[in-house]
């Protein structure tokens, strides 16, 4: 085990969690994780975040490679969620630390989850500045990116930027560099996924944000998973892809997402799709059974329209279209097309809850719902074709 020195007298000292596979019990992360913590070596030591509940002495072993931990005089709080300070009482018994910065809004968290310790924690707030010798610590509050206590820590000395779970990624490796990581695909998917599962929702602050970032001098920016981003065109790169994800143009392409009991809404969800691709809109389709929901959400990064089918079952959708329309709609993802379609045998509400559901996500709908009677004959089928077909020319005309 190793800290590896990732600019001079600054290191990492994380912990790669290769088997971990529910991210924060919500969405997945098939290739598990990291926790990034770091500290620097200066006239004050100084420890930034800690890791999950489980990884203290982990952590622990890595910072002795540095100092000893009892060395440690500050410890930065960037934010309160568990994966980073969930082993923060054995961090603190063992590093007794002089100071703990956490933001104004952490004080809150910090009481809530290490409430009476009498540890001596310190609030800050954006443009608060600490010398810890050669080096300053300026604290910038990211409120909501993404809880109400997130902060983010540059070092102007080193245009450092420590970033917490911002620019983070869920992917599990011996290297600790984007420009290391040789799959790029990869890549490029697990910043999508933790953005579209965690980050969405708060993509106007996203937007305000980022010119914020720009304007720091900043060669490295370091999240607390997955990768670091070094060198300015790895800072652009990230910045620019949040930039991208958040603004959620209208991509040209429809994930199309079904549940089925006796195959006849997979066969529509099939049509819908050829539909798209002969207007020349690529598809994914995705059955809710065997895609996790956060695997679809990922998918939506990509696509400008989104279809959903269900049968009807006792009255209404089934379960896991449900949770994936309860899901998506908590994301709150903007700037879509929806479409909706379901076979039933009887009352036949399906489709409409589903039509009712994307709209509740603000979704333009042109088309009304499509459904069919138990097995879909040719003339259903050719009707969901031809909504496939509408809703590919109602992207197009926004691309
Ligand atoms: C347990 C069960 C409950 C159902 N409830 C309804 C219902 O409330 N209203 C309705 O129109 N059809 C209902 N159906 C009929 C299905 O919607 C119909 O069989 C449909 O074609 C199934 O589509 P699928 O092949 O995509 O599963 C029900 C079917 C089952 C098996
Ligand atoms: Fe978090
Ligand atoms: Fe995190």
């Amino acid at each position: 085990m190793h800290a590896l020195e990732i600019k001079k007298d600054i290191f990492w000292v994380g912990c790669v969690d290769f088997d971990h596979r529910d991210f924060h019990g919500y969405s997945t992360s098939p290739d598990g994780t990291t926790y990034n913590a770091y500290v620097i070596k200066d006239e004050k030591n100084v420890l930034f975040d800690t890791v999950s509940p489980g990884f203290g002495k982990t952590l622990l072993c890595r910072m002795a490679k540095v100092m000893d931990p009892e060395k440690i005089d500050y410890i930065v709080c960037n934010h309160m969620e568990l994966d980073h300070a969930g082993s923060l009482a054995e961090i603190v018994a063992r590093t007794k630390p002089e100071k703990i910065f956490v933001s104004q809004t952490g004080l809150k968290s910090m009481a809530g989850y290490y409430p009476d310790t009498g540890w001596p924690i310190v609030p800050v707030k954006s443009g608060d500045k600490i010398s810890i010798g050669s080096r300053t610590i300026v604290f910038q509050e990211t409120r909501m990116l993404h809880w109400p206590d997130s902060m983010v820590s540059y070092i102007p000395e080193d245009k450092l930027l420590i970033a917490n779970d911002i620019f983070g990624q869920n992917i599990a490796s011996t290297v600790r560099f984007v420009d290391e990581y040789k799959n790029a695909d990869d890549y490029d998917r697990r910043v999508k996924e933790y953005f579209y599962n965690i980050v969405l929702p708060y993509s106007k602050i996203v937007l305000t944000a980022l010119p914020v970032v720009e304007k720091l001098d900043i060669e490295m920016i370091a999240p607390d998973h997955g990768l670091i981003h070094r060198g300015k065109k790895a800072v652009t790169d990230i910045i620019a892809r949040y930039r991208t994800m958040a603004e959620q143009k209208p991509q040209k392409k429809a994930l199309i997402f079904f549940d089925t009991m006796w195959h006849s809404t997979e066969h529509m969800a099939y049509a819908v799709g050829s539909g798209f691709e002969e207007a020349g809109v690529p598809i994914r389709i995705m059955s809710v059974k065997n895609n996790h929901h956060s695997a679809i959400m990922t998918e939506l990064a990509d696509c400008g329209a989104v279809v959903a089918g269900s049968p009807t079952h006792n009255n209404t959708i089934l379960p896991l279209v449900a949770a994936q329309l309860t899901y998506m709609k908590g994301l709150k993802p903007l700037n879509r097309i929806g479409g909706a379609f379901g076979s039933y045998g009887w009352s036949g509400e399906s489709a409409k809850q589903i039509h009712e559901a994307l709209l509740s996500m603000h979704m333009e709908m042109p088309v009304e719902p499509v459904r069919c009677m138990w097995r879909p004959t040719k003339d259903d089928l050719k009707r969901c074709h031809e909504m496939g077909k509408k809703l590919a020319e109602a992207l197009i005309a926004k691309l």
